[in-house]
């Protein structure tokens, strides 16, 4: 057992969800403007190898594995975060105005599940603050922006269409300059007046539009709704075909407890929950979006970003085997330490050895249907 699993998790379970994660991120914040610390646990860490390099959007990573979005918000701890081992990081989401997000409590454990219920809704700095922190930093590996729709409350009068793609608008142009690349979450499953809106037919290609005049020069990614429907993942590819600055798709937390999460906890007991589950129970879900969408798009244009459930090598090989180019992770963090990412880096190198591959490249979309994608993890069929 790991140092954090004997000492550290424990006390960190100690506190409530949020106290523990607001003390780890402002802890990285601390320890990461010690001289020296960043390098450190960057040597520690961090680990790669020929057949883990890529490159994606004129970026280069040297491992597949990232932070997915939602752990450090606003860009608070760059310097550590840069150091823990990933192969690139997503920080935010940030919206155009600081947000305080959802009224507390509003993330909770399930241990039993390996998951997390989150229900935060966006809490930010704002982009205007982010930027002015990110512009003092330039991280070593690729950093991601996530840009989402302000959460103004539950209270706040309905927005209309121009306001919403105003609030992405704004974020985007004042965050590119600094991003290695953006991920537009047009799925938030906690707040009002965004995902709700791109789910209508053509408000992403208004979108897209609307950015277009601002030379974005990173790649951009889109974070969508889970769906293994094949038609509306259609659209969507059809609205961003006249934008080549998007390049790729990430799947977000399908909202509430749909039945195709897979959980021992009885559902009455979550029924009054409000939040989504990140966690083990979304890794077949994921798959299955993560393998039709593969099955339909261009694969010389996009790349899919791979979140969901990821705790071992062999999940994250699944990911890359279902179609994803990438792989992030965020509740693994939580439950298993940073330790977690230097151990799947070092478990891909075999599982690519023992299949007779010698680069992570040719692994991608090798499950080449959806069903192939689930035998492997066939006790987690819905
Ligand atoms: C506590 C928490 C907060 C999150 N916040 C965000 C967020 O602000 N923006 C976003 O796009 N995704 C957010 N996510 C979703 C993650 O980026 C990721 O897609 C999801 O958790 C699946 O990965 P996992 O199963 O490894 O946690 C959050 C997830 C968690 C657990």
């Amino acid at each position: 057992m790991s140092l954090y699993a004997n000492c550290v998790r424990p006390l960190l379970f100690r506190l409530d969800a949020e106290t523990a994660h607001h003390l780890t991120v402002q802890s990285c914040r601390v320890a990461g403007s010690i001289p020296g610390l960043p390098a450190l646990s960057h040597s520690c860490l961090h680990s790669s190898a020929p057949e883990l390099v890529s490159e994606f959007g004129g970026l280069r990573f040297s491992n597949p594995i990232g932070l997915a979005a939602g752990w450090d918000k606003s860009g608070h701890a760059l310097r550590l975060l840069d150091s823990l081992g990933f192969g690139f990081a997503e920080i935010g989401s940030v919206s155009a105005r600081p947000s305080p997000g959802n009224p507390k409590p509003r993330l909770f454990r399930m241990p039993q599940d390996r998951a997390i219920i989150v229900n935060y809704g966006l809490p930010n700095d704002g982009a205007e603050v982010v930027a002015r922190r990110l512009a003092q930093y330039h991280t070593r590996h690729p950093l991601g922006v996530n840009i989402v729709k302000t959460n103004d409350g539950p209270n706040a009068p309905p927005c209309g269409p121009d306001e919403i793609l105003a609030d992405y608008e704004r974020s985007v142009s004042l965050l590119h300059p600094y991003a290695g690349y953006l991920a537009l979450n047009l799925s938030c499953p906690n707040a009002q007046g965004g995902k709700d809106f791109f789910a209508l037919p053509g408000n992403i290609s208004r979108l897209l539009a609307r950015l277009e005049h601002l030379a974005i020069r990173c790649p951009v990614i889109l974070k969508l709704v889970p769906t293994e429907d094949a038609s509306a993942l259609q659209r969507i590819l059809n609205e961003c075909d006249a934008f080549p600055f998007v390049r790729g798709f990430c799947f977000n937390l399908p909202a509430g407890k749909p039945d195709t999460l897979e959980l021992s906890v009885p559902r009455e007991m979550l029924a009054y929950q409000p939040g989504a589950i990140a966690g083990r129970p979304v890794t077949a879900l994921i798959n299955r979006c993560i393998a039709r969408l593969y099955q339909l798009m261009d694969r010389r244009r996009y790349v899919i970003i791979g979140a969901g459930g990821v705790f071992t090598a062999e999940d994250a090989y699944l990911k890359l085997r279902c179609g994803a180019s990438l792989v992030q992770l965020y509740t693994a963090l939580i439950y298993e330490g940073p330790g977690v990412v230097k151990q799947i880096n070092r478990g891909l190198v075999s599982l690519l050895k023992r299949d007779g591959f010698t680069h992570f490249s040719q692994a991608i979309g090798t499950a080449e249907s959806c069903e192939d994608c689930l035998s492997e993890h066939s006790h987690l069929r819905p």
